[in-house]
């Protein structure tokens, strides 16, 4: 069966969706997007998943082509299109097409897709079994507080992951671990949740701020700063969130095999809290 997809306007079978050789997100990735999870045919966190996108398209200067609230209404009109049950919302905003020329076009009008994917979030065998990480080195631009669409880095970074035999990579820089390569990264020592604090060296998670909400309600510890590799070797779990993990326990860093090559206490208790508290709203 064929995926409705959103293209400026349309609800188009992906086969008929089009979008112009000169669209600034192909040429430059002049672009932004966002991606919400569904559960139970919801989309959670979709406020926040649209605060952050009005707040990317400001850092880039880029007009949103139409309100949130009228983004949210074609968002739900997609979703109920595809009878989605589990899975994610895709959702790109670039600057439109125009001449290739580097400066700014002036009338330009930007462009808006959307697609869903279903996917299995809850039963996914990676939160059952955990995730092997390894390091590379952050190779991205300063602002990864802005979600763009320039992802050649988390690419390579992935790839790198697979190619070695694991599921994903850490970034590392400066000696520091910023964040997985399409996630945010935690480890825990002795009861201590540990996980870099807000900056434009990360992306400020949607999922992560559910989930430290959490950790406060449970009155768990938390440090919000940088931390090393050694660190991460040495620790008692580590897990990563986001969208479409929501918490997934890391199992192995490079060559350190956490919490006895299983998931974590502490990341297993959060990933089914996150869970309970998305489907109650
Ligand atoms: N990635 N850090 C990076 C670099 C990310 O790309 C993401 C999300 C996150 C977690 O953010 P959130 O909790 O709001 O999903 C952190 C999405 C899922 C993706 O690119 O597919």
């Amino acid at each position: 069966m064929s995926r409705i997809v959103y293209v400026n306007g349309d609800f188009v079978t992906e086969d008929e969706a089009k979008i112009s050789v000169f669209d600034r997100g192909f040429l430059f990735a002049d672009g932004i997007y966002e991606v919400s999870s569904i559960l139970e045919g919801r989309l959670i966190d979709n406020a926040a998943h649209l605060a952050r996108l009005k707040r990317s398209a400001d850092e880039l200067k880029l007009d949103l082509p139409m309100s949130t609230d009228d983004i949210e209404k074609a968002m739900l009109e997609l979703l109920e299109k595809n009878g989605v049950h589990e899975g994610a919302l895709y959702l790109q905003v670039t600057r439109g097409a125009a001449d290739r020329d580097f400066g700014f076009p002036v009338d330009a009008k930007p462009s808006l897709v959307m697609f869903t994917q279903e996917k299995n979030l809850i039963n996914s065998p990676a939160a059952e079994k955990g995730i092997a990480v390894i390091s590379v080195d952050d190779i991205r631009w300063g602002r990864r507080d802005i979600k763009t669409v320039q992802l050649l880095a988390p690419v390579l970074a992935k790839q790198a992951a697979v190619e070695a035999g694991a599921n994903d990579a850490w970034l590392v820089e400066e000696g520091f671990v910023t964040e997985g390569s399409s996630n945010n990264a935690y480890i825990v020592k002795d009861g201590v949740i540990i996980t870099r604090h807000l900056s434009n060296s990360i992306l400020h998670g949607i999922t992560r701020a559910a989930v430290l909400k959490l950790v406060e309600q449970e009155g768990l510890k938390l440090e919000e700063r940088p931390f090393t590799m050694q660190e991460a070797y040495e620790a008692d779990e580590a897990f990563v969130t986001s969208a479409t993990t929501f918490v997934w326990p890391v199992v192995k860093i490079d060559d350190a095999v956490m919490s006895n090559g299983a998931p974590g206490e502490i990341s297993m208790k959060l990933r089914k809290l996150y869970i309970e508290e998305a489907l109650k709203r």
